[in-house]
């Protein structure tokens, strides 16, 4: 479920009405629920503790999905990990209160310079991707007079996900080192002086609403625990990753409650039962996906013979989701629609000057007209995060909200900003 609600003919974050955050922010803006975050949080962490009781289950919110650092707070407070995957993350991780004690590092591509910083700060687990890598950590790590913990992540052949550009766990993919390899590495690994590894990490892809599919990436793992165990190695840590979907085409009254998430702590129980493994998680999209929403106001209408399109002040730069994965956003009107009013088709559009910025195409909404405000819902993952400037738009404010307060965490850019960073060169200066 979400805290997102109608309320005396309007929507509402919590107890705090959405005109008044346009009125004071502007729009577009990001509104984040701070009650929506931690239930999910809260829900998460406990069925995988439930798991295998006695055992720790680390928690690394993943957050590449929304680094605000209002939402980063509140999950470090709530006592969770961070899983990162730049020194900018890493960082941030940092300056948000996450103990350098629960930061994990994935990533396809680290360059010596972010291990290096990773190294330094103390981090938990290092998760390694690539043969290259792990020589460059153990050469970094010893250099700098230390044993860096980490583990490999594989690549299970398994192919999962809601959409072709975001699946990873298939060999065709660019992820993980594979099967094969990871004997010969974990072997080649126990006799480097930088490195000591701690067991495997897998991650198959993201927005999966089905346990099957993680299901055989995970018996995999298990079984490659095992294998690794036999020859003689130790594997004390499995990383399973995040990627579990939550539901973007939400009814009104709808509650998705714990369903899938218990389905899942269940499948992990049956498949690890035994196994004596310390377990990770990295999710990112279920904790913070619908405890977000993208608000913006109607600019024009631009009617024609076939359909009316709705010209919005938010973009393709603010929301990436619709033009690079056709992703479905539910569109909620801020004016609660009375009931059995009149609906009408609409192209939702930006202002950006491609075709591709198009949130949706015919969809049915109560009819609208310039100033009014309209929610993009779910667009609390890989919404800001994956923003951008282009065509000189400033980055959107973003507002964590929190009972009747609301804060502005990110302001909307300024001018100078966008602008005055750029140098010219001397030639032309
Ligand atoms: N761990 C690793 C190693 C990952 O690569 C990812 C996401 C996660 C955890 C978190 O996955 P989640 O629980 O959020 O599914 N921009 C796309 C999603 C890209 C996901 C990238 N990796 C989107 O908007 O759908």
């Amino acid at each position: 479920m979400h805290h997102f609600a109608y309320r005396d003919g309007a929507l509402f974050a919590e107890d705090v009405d959405l005109r008044e955050i346009a009125a004071e922010v502007g729009t577009p803006v990001y509104v984040y629920s701070s009650a929506t975050i931690e239930r999910h949080y809260r829900l998460y962490e406990a069925a995988m503790a439930s798991i295998a009781p006695g055992k720790p289950a680390h928690v690394f919110y993943a957050m590449k999905a929304n680094s605000n650092l209002g939402v980063l707070k509140t999950l470090a407070a709530l006592g969770a990990g961070a899983d990162t995957v730049s020194e900018g993350e890493i960082r941030k991780a940092l300056a948000a209160g996450f103990p350098a004690s629960k930061i994990v590092f994935s990533g396809v591509g680290k360059a010596e310079s972010e291990l290096a910083f990773a190294v330094e700060a103390g981090i938990y687990q290092v998760n390694i991707e690539t043969e290259g890598e792990l020589d460059l950590l153990s050469k970094v790590a010893q250099r700098l007079g230390k044993r860096q913990e980490a583990v490999f992540r594989v690549n299970p052949d398994i192919g999962a996900g809601g959409h072709a550009k975001i699946t990873t766990g298939s060999s065709a993919n660019k992820f993980g080192v594979s099967f094969e390899e990871v004997h010969r590495l974990y072997a080649r690994a126990a006799n480097m002086a930088g490195v000591r590894i701690m067991g495997l990490a897998v991650h198959i892809g993201s927005q999966i609403r089905e346990v099957d599919a993680f299901e055989a990436a995970y018996v995999k793992m298990r079984d490659l625990v095992l294998a690794l165990r036999a020859e003689g190695h130790r594997v004390d840590r499995l990383d399973l990753g995040g990627g579990l979907g939550i539901p973007y085409e939400i009814p009104r009254e709808f509650d998705h409650g714990p369903g899938l998430i218990e389905a899942y702590a269940a499948m992990v129980a049956r498949v690890t039962k035994g196994l004596d493994a310390e377990l990770g998680f990295e999710p990112g999209r279920l904790i913070v996906g619908n405890a977000g929403i993208l608000l913006t106001k109607v600019l024009h209408l631009n009617p024609r013979p076939t359909k009316e399109f709705l010209v919005v002040d938010a973009a393709m730069n603010d929301l990436m989701r619709p033009a690079m994965y056709e992703a479905y956003h539910e569109i909620w009107p801020v004016a609660e629609p009375a009931v059995g009013a009149k609906t009408m088709a609409y192209d939702v559009v930006g202002p950006i000057c491609e075709s591709g910025d198009t949130f949706t195409t015919g969809r049915e909404l109560s009819a609208l007209k310039p100033g009014d405000l309209i929610a993009f819902m779910t667009a609390g993952a890989y919404g800001a995060s994956m923003s951008s400037t282009y065509n000189q738009r400033p980055l959107v404010a973003e507002v964590l909200v929190k009972g009747d307060k609301f804060a502005v965490t990110r302001p909307r850019q300024s001018y100078e900003e966008l602008i005055g960073t750029d140098r010219a060169p001397p030639w032309l200066a």
